[in-house]
């Protein structure tokens, strides 16, 4: 009896122990993808795996993977012979500085990375995830885009994916790294989410690629030129981080996200912070340049205003006349948005408008609170900018300001003339505290503007219409280039001393922190796009 007992448990171990290295075998064979050589070329094109970018991005041993071994369903033009487990997409779920995130990352060594059906299956699982457990979805790009062999199965599978990326817009934070091909109509997921990263001289985005652009428009262009990181981060402004590298480019991810909550009914983390009694910077005093024409970099007084090293500005390169991006007063996450008086004076165009904008709503959809620098001498002039629609772009930054309802503080450190004043987070659109400095020059254009309109027939019959104009124009800008009438209408609530800037802000925002502000109930407004 005991003797068969024995027997019994020999052999269901034997066969446990086929199972387990059944499941082994399987494993083994997920981890690589679609084999060896395929890793090497990967690497040798300077590019990491699906897998080796995951283990980067995500703490160490917290990747759950789902849908391993997972495989296409696909038997035509010989796709019956041809399976790799997991299908060219590896998903999970793991944690970066402890914080939940999902993440799909495309493994380029399985059919190029190309969307199958179930691929795409496997990525609306974990958004599905996502939304419910309110965290952030990070999608790692490197694909050739629809499976051909698929079909229009594949395409069905893209349009899953643009669904859910419009609902969790808004919901989630959504974050795409590109590294390496996305063509096509694929480019619209990444276009979707809440930011784009892309690599240097191993990524490119574009609807049609070189060839057919040739065909077309009979232009000769390479992949780099027509979608690659810089044309995306300077000349589109569709991508807004350009990466040196892969490592870069992920750790330029963890930190974004450091920034940013888990999800629309959530604080961004904030980082302890405690004060050392001393939050004047008398070098801010010393910033504006006497000749209200000459330049600065608005990026001091961020600097000088925001906690140390904690700016992290975001569309670098594209729109570079107004500057945006996170960073932490007393540890809190804040928006930055500035004018930049060191590019075209600072002025607001299109691009500058519509970069401004999208930030806005991004900070405003996951409690981010708003700072706006200004220093702002209108909207640029000129036929480009009207035949290219400056008044509804500029609309879109007026709109999002207006509709923000997050906790809002402006500082006006020089200029804010004309409708600019208006849309750069006035008191009349929303805005919750307004500072000026001593400094500011708030009024309906600049002085010598104005002074030729409103003096051109005492100018024009002077004896030295040269020296009445100055005379004019000292004259206006002694009574309007200040702050004062505006703050005498309280649309100014204090007129500071560039040093006090960040102590000023530090209690506002405080003092801001329980806000709650509601939009009138609607289906959703009409921004104008
Ligand atoms: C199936 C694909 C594939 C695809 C690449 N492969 N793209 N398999 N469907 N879309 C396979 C290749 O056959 C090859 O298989 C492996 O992936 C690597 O590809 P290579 O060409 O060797 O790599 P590389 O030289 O680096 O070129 C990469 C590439 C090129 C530029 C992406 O593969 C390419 O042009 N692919 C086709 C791109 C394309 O036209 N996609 C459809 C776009 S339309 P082996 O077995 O040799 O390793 C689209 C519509 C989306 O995407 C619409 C959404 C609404």
């Amino acid at each position: 009896m005991e003797h068969t007992d024995n027997q019994d448990t020999t052999s269901s171990k034997s066969i446990q122990d086929e199972k387990f290295a059944i499941l082994a075998k399987k494993n083994e064979e997920a981890l690589l993808g679609g084999g060896e050589a395929r890793i090497a070329s990967q690497h040798k094109k300077g590019k990491l795996t699906a897998r080796e970018r995951i283990d980067l991005l995500l703490d160490e041993g917290s990747f759950e993977e789902i849908g391993k071994f997972v495989t296409h369903r696909c038997k035509d033009f010989g796709l019956d012979k041809e399976y790799y487990l997991g299908d060219g997409v590896v998903t999970g779920y793991g944690t970066i500085y402890g914080r939940l995130v999902y993440v799909f990352s495309q493994d380029f060594t399985v059919f190029g990375g190309s969307l199958s059906e179930t691929f795409a299956e496997k990525i609306c699982k974990i958004m599905d995830l996502a939304m419910k457990n309110g965290a952030p979805v990070i999608g790692l790009n490197d694909s050739g885009g629809a499976r051909i062999q698929e079909g229009v199965v594949s395409l069905a599978g893209y349009a899953d994916i643009f669904y859910r990326n419009t609902l969790a817009s808004g919901v989630v934070p959504q974050l795409s790294a590109v590294m390496g091909p996305c063509a096509g109509g694929a480019v619209y997921s990444p276009a979707i989410t809440d930011f784009i990263l892309m690599v240097e001289q191993t990524s490119y985005m574009f609807v049609t690629g070189p060839k057919v652009v040739k065909t077309v428009t009979n232009e000769e262009v390479s992949s780099e030129e027509l979608g690659g990181a810089s044309t995306h981060s300077e000349k589109s402004g569709v991508t807004h981080f350009a990466c040196a590298n892969e490592v870069e480019c992920i750790e330029y991810l963890k930190k974004l996200l450091s920034y940013v909550p888990q999800n629309c009914e959530e604080e961004a983390p904030r980082i302890p912070y405690e004060s050392n009694g001393n939050e004047i910077r008398p070098a801010l005093n010393e910033l504006i340049p006497e000749n209200p024409n000459q330049p600065y970099d608005m990026r001091e007084v961020i600097e000088g205003v925001l906690d140390a090293d904690t700016f992290f500005e975001v569309h670098k390169n594209f729109a570079e006349n107004i500057v945006v991006g996170f960073a932490r007063l007393g540890g809190r996450s804040i928006g930055i948005v500035g004018n930049q008086p060191a590019v075209l004076a600072g002025v607001l165009d299109i691009k500058a408008s519509t970069k401004a904008a999208r930030f806005v709503r991004f900070c405003d959809a996951f409690n981010i609170p708003l700072l706006v620098l200004e220093d702002v001498p209108g909207f640029l002039p000129g036929t480009d900018q009207e035949w290219n629609g400056i008044i509804s772009n500029g609309a879109k930054l007026l709109y999002a300001f207006c509709e923000a309802t997050v906790p809002r503080v402006t500082v006006i450190t020089r200029k804010a003339y004309g409708g600019a004043y208006d849309v750069m987070n006035s008191k009349h659109i929303g805005a919750d505290m307004n500072y000026a400095w001593p400094t500011a020059e708030i009024a309906v254009m600049g002085a010598k503007g104005a002074s030729e309109i409103i003096f051109k027939n005492e100018i024009s019959q002077a004896e030295d219409p040269e020296a009445k104009l100055q005379e004019k124009v000292e004259e206006y800008t002694r009574k309007f280039a200040t702050p004062y009438r505006a703050a005498a209408r309280g649309y100014i609530d204090e007129v500071i001393r560039p040093e006090e800037t960040r102590h000023k802000l530090l209690r506002a925002f405080a003092m801001l922190e329980n806000k709650v502000a509601t939009l009138p109930k609607k289906k959703h407004g009409n921004i104008p796009l």
